[in-house]
This record gives structure tokens, sequence and C-alpha cells, in this order.
């Protein structure tokens, strides 16, 4: 019998224990698929808060249904914990940890390594450890595997690891964790086929490749393709405005080609806790490669760059009703990083309420997803929409297009700048990107 079938044998029989390191918008919605399809699931966050709302059997995310997870953890078959402790009684640990970028723009992967010294600290033979966390090629076999080798054991024989990035988009209801296909690539075969084992029991397809590098380069390459292709979008939006093109109507009619074109829409700059900064862990590995990756430098460019032009065309639709910036009353409409998510992580919204702000602008907003955003010290509150609409302020700015905003309320009031086309008009008073 090889060393990994008494694992398999467990994961196919249900009896398998699954650790999720992480609790957040990808780890609490898996924790809870694989409660849901009969495994016992214990989940691991530093935050002793968010333990204690699952323990509760209350969501925090909102893909994941409160009653789904209360009935998980009424069951029995979920529970969380900060006791890292416990992750020598899992057969399988998933890690879910934040992968962000450091001010210098280079991966901070402390948060991974934190998760691997944990997992390491009580690794025994037979367990399966994958990564999910989007990282750069070579994370999973250069910094977890030693990490986890350190103490005696030889992955893909006493113990397996693999790679499977998470492609989770929150606020998608189309397409939820157990829709989208796994991508899967373990650092040997055996750890290939467990960790398939695993995500076939709550995934519809899984996505074998042939190692880690590949699954964690399959990752990159999706965002990285989101980032160009919303960089060229945007910089063909600026080009129309200085040719006065409708670049809407533009896209409109480009999308009816059936093959060969995809739409991507221009916006106010990229936000979330992706699309900005994955492609920067790619580019920073590909330079330590002696390579440099020009079409990522470039997007990041001219997408870091929208906060500033959108502020422009405030000042543009200001100056129309002879009104300056300084001591204008500006309402944000929308702050998360996009529609239907509470979100806030790398919002350019809060990139526009800064520039703004630094100009002398008096900022209020209103977001049904966001209570509060704090800025240079001060908390500005969600005004609701009712009082919104009814406020006299001087220029309106949609930076995010909630679905449940009254759209024909918004382009009644007398000045708005739309970053996102959710009039679907222009004309007196009303600028468009
Ligand atoms: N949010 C998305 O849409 C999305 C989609 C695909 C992939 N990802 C990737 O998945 C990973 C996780 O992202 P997220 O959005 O779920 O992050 P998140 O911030 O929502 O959740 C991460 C959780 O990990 C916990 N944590 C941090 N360090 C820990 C440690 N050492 N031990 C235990 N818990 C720890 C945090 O308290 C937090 O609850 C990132 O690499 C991200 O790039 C995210």
């Amino acid at each position: 019998m090889s060393t990994h079938s008494p694992l398999l044998s467990r994961i196919q029989s249900r009896s398998a224990r699954i650790g999720i390191i992480g609790l957040g918008y990808v780890g609490l919605p898996l924790a809870v698929e694989f409660a849901k399809a009969g495994f016992d699931v214990t989940g691991f966050d530093v935050d002793d808060a968010k333990n204690a709302e699952i323990n509760a059997g209350r969501s925090y995310i909102p893909d994941v249904s409160s009653s789904d997870l209360a009935a998980a953890v009424r069951d029995g078959r979920l529970r969380a914990t900060a006791d890292m402790s416990c992750l020598g009684a899992m057969d399988i640990v998933d890690i879910c940890v934040p992968t962000p970028l450091r001010k210098t723009k280079d991966p901070d992967l402390s948060y991974v390594v934190k998760a691997a010294e944990a997992v390491a600290a009580t690794l025994r033979a037979g367990q399966l450890v994958i990564l999910e966390s989007t990282t750069y090629p070579g994370t999973t076999d250069e910094v977890v595997q030693p990490m986890l080798e350190s103490k005696g054991l030889t992955a893909d024989r006493d113990f397996f690891l693999a790679f499977s990035p998470e492609r989770v988009d929150p606020g998608n209801t189309r397409y939820k964790t157990g829709d989208i296909p796994k991508v899967v690539g373990g650092v040997g075969p055996a750890s290939t086929e467990l960790a398939s084992a695993v995500y076939a029991a709550v995934v519809t397809a899984v996505v074998p490749v042939s190692s880690t590098r590949v699954a964690e380069m399959v990752k990159l390459l999706e965002n990285t393709f989101r980032a160009v292709n919303i960089g060229l979008v945007n910089e063909i939006a600026l080009m129309c405005h200085k040719m006065d093109i409708n670049v809407w109507e533009v896209i409109d009619a480009a999308k009816t080609k059936p093959f060969g074109f995809m739409p991507f829409y221009p916006g106010p700059g990229l936000g979330g806790h992706c699309i900005p900064i994955d492609p920067f862990y790619l580019s920073w590995k590909a330079r330590q490669s002696g390579f440099e990756c020009r079409f990522i430098e470039l997007a990041g460019h001219v997408n870091g760059a929208m906060p500033e032009y959108v502020v422009s065309r405030i000042a543009d639709a200001l100056n129309s009703v002879g009104k300056p910036i300084k001591g204008s009353r500006i309402h944000i409409f929308g702050v998360a990083y996009k529609k239907d998510v509470g979100d806030l992580r790398e919002s350019p919204a809060l990139d526009i309420i800064e520039l703004l702000n630094h100009r002398g602008a008096r900022i209020t907003f209103t977001d049904p997803y966001v209570a509060c955003v704090t800025h240079a010290g001060r908390v500005l509150e969600s005004v609701p929409f009712e009082q919104a609409v009814a406020q006299p302020f001087d220029c309106a700015v949609i930076a995010t297009d909630h679905s449940v905003f009254d759209y024909a309320r918004i382009a009644a009031l007398p000045l708005v700048v739309d970053t996102r086309n959710a009039l679907g008009q222009t004309g007196p008073g009303i600028f468009r990107l």
C-alpha cells in the first residue's frame, strides 16, 4: 500500500479532518463547503472575534449565509479556534492567509511563513498541506516545503504538499466556490492526487497540473490578464475623451463580435485584494530571474493614475458651473472597490477622497455596505441614500455602481460625475468617464 492510500480512503469516505488556516473571504466559504460535503472542519484564525462569530453560527462574509454556517456548527461539523496546537490533529491543512504587498511593492509573505511555522510545529506523517493564498511561482517549493521538511519528514513521501489557487469572486451570485473549477499542482504525483481528491468533493471540476509552480503561475496569469486589460481599456477611455468619442458606445459595439474580443470597462482604478496586488508578485519574482514585466508595470501605471484623472473630471464638472474644488461639497456614491460588496481594500474611492480632501473639498459619502471610512484621522459615516439625494451639495460622484442605488434620482441631481457609466447617459450636468 502506498503512503498516501490511507488518506485517500479517508477523503473518499469523508472521514478526513480538515483544518483551514485564515477564515476570511477565501477560507470561510471553503470551510463551510467542506463541512456541507460531510467533512469535520476546524477553522484556525488569529482573530478571536472571527472565531467567536463562527462558533456562534454568524457569518461575517456576505457570500456565506449564516443559516449554512449555523447548520454546520450545530451539527458539530465546523468550529473555529486560535489554538494552532490542534493543527496536528488534522489530516488536511489548507492555508488561506493574506498575501499583501509591502510599501515597496515587494511580496509580504510574513502571513504565509507564520502559518507554515504553525503547521511545521505539529506536522506528522500522512498529513496533506495545501497553500491557497495567491503568491509568486516558487513559494510552495522554495519557501513552504523546506520549512515543513525541517523536522525530518520528506514531502510527497511522508507528508503531502500542494498549491491550489483560490478563484472566488466575492459578490458573484452566478459562480460561487463550488461552481469554479479548481487548479491543483502538488510537489509530486501523490500530493496532486490527494489534493485533487479533496477538492473533487466540493467543486464541479478539478484541473490537475504538473507542479506547484504551474498552479501558482495560473492564478497570476488570470489576474495579470485582468489588470492589463483594464489598463488597456482605461487608456482607451482617456484617448476617446481627448478625441471626443464615446468609449462606452465603442465597447458595446465591439463586444457584438462573437469571437476574439472580451469586453473590459473603464473605471476609477483597481481595487480589492487581488488585481492591484497579484501582478506585482509576478513581476517581483520575474525580476529575480532578470526579466522585466513591461505590461504589468505599464498597466499598474495607467490604472494607478485613474483616481487622479477622476479628480480632474470632477474639477471640469465644477468648473462648468464656475466653482473650484476647494470648499465645494462633494458627495461620493459607493466607496467599496466594486459593486455590491462592502470590501474597502485598495478601493480607488479612498484615493479619490484623499485627493479631493487634499484640495480642500468637503466630502460626504453613501454606501449601503460600508458604515464608515476613516480618513486623515476623521471618521466619515455613510449618509443614508434618501438623506443624501436631498442634501445640497455641489457635485455627486458615482465611484461604485451598487445595484441598490436609485440611478434615476442620482441622474436628477444638478451635477454628477459618473465613473462607471451607471447612468448610461451624458447631458447637461452629467460628466461620464
Ligand atoms: N478575496 C478574494 O476575492 C480572493 C480571491 C482569490 C484569492 N485570494 C487570495 O486568498 C488569500 C486570502 O485572502 P482573503 O481575501 O481571504 O483575506 P482575508 O484578509 O479576508 O482573510 C485572511 C484571514 O487570515 C487570518 N490570518 C492572518 N494570519 C494568520 C495566521 N498566521 N494564522 C491564522 N490566521 C491568520 C486573518 O485574521 C484573516 O481572517 C490571499 O492570498 C488572497 O490574495 C483572495
